[in-house]
């Protein structure tokens, strides 16, 4: 198996081969003064099983590009097979139709995976169950929950309650419960208006009163439901609030915005690169490379 890298998150994709006692293989990108891509695998490959990692975050575009690119070019050196293992996949937000007349930019970007011949796919906590289904190819959705567990139970995995910053992140939280020998769970209600983004939060099922919060969502853009969410908990009376998010998307003053919140600390994954301004004080970036390693090596 040769593992090649994209340029989105080459820090993950280097954990991930030495993980597995391997150096990533040799590939090129050039990049062309308006930005357009020149993609060149400069190994052999003939009949063999490849990986390539690409997240697919801001500048989704771009990234997304360059990985078809990449897949092509293994394709057309002759690869076996191409896996690939996009930690973060972009558009997943945008996976039916919301309001009329919209499209749903999710299927175009599995439609073109496809056809530029990805055999399989590895991702992290995606925004529904559902999306797995849009494939044709096989797709393996893993999850950051072990690495998070691991980590509430250090905290204080007696007195807590998992929190989700809305309802439809319910789901999440109960298989995070059972990681977690059934702890209690509940939901903020969100509202979001669809046309400004603008984020509401009322009300919580579920007593935090005096409680550990594990606030855990599936990412962090704007960081505008994480503030909204950790207000609404200390207003609750919670005892300190600990924000779990697999994705740091960390969009427009995301990082200045959590900073201000009342959260005792922000743990995210590497599926995203971070840069070095992007970081602060009481974040933790936990690495999802042994989890890929182990999957790749497995399946
Ligand atoms: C929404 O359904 C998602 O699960 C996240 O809560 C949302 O994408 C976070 O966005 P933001 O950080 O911009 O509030």
């Amino acid at each position: 198996m040769k593992i090649f890298s994209g340029l989105s998150n080459k820090s993950l994709s280097e954990k991930i081969a030495k993980e597995l006692g391997q150096k990533l293989s040799e590939l090129d990108i050039f990049i062309f003064p308006d930005d357009e891509r020149r993609v060149r695998v400069r190994e052999s490959v003939l009949d063999l099983d490849t990986v390539v990692i690409e997240s697919t975050n801001k500048p989704a575009e771009k990234n997304y590009m360059e990985l078809f690119f990449i897949v092509d070019a293994l394709k057309r050196s002759g690869a076996k097979t191409v896996t690939a293992v996009i930690p973060y996949l972009g558009y997943q937000r945008q996976d039916h139709v919301f309001r009329d007349g919209e499209a749903v930019s999710l299927e175009v970007i599995v439609r073109t995976l496809e056809a530029v011949g990805v055999d399989k796919i590895i991702s992290f906590d995606m925004h529904t169950p559902r999306i797995p289904e849009l494939f044709k190819i096989p797709v393996i959705h893993l999850s950051a929950f072990s690495l998070f567990a691991e980590k509430i139970k250090k905290i204080d995995g007696k007195n807590g309650i998992l929190i989700s910053p809305d309802m439809g992140g319910i789901r999440r939280i109960k298989i995070l419960s059972e990681f977690l020998g059934g702890m209690e769970y509940g939901s903020i209600e969100k509202n979001r208006d669809l046309a400004t983004g603008h984020v509401e939060a009322e009300k919580i099922t579920g007593d935090v009163k005096g409680k550990n919060v594990y606030l855990v969502d599936d990412m962090i853009s704007t960081g505008g439901t994480i503030l909204t969410a950790c207000n609404l908990l200390r207003e609750k009376g919670a005892k300190n609030v600990y924000v779990f998010a697999t994705h740091a998307v960390f969009c427009k003053e995301a990082p200045q915005i959590l900073k201000r919140s009342r959260a005792e600390k922000i743990f995210v994954t590497d599926t995203i690169g971070i840069p070095e301004r992007n970081k602060f004080e009481n974040l933790e970036i936990l690495s999802v490379a042994g989890i890929v390693a182990e999957t790749l090596r497995s399946k």
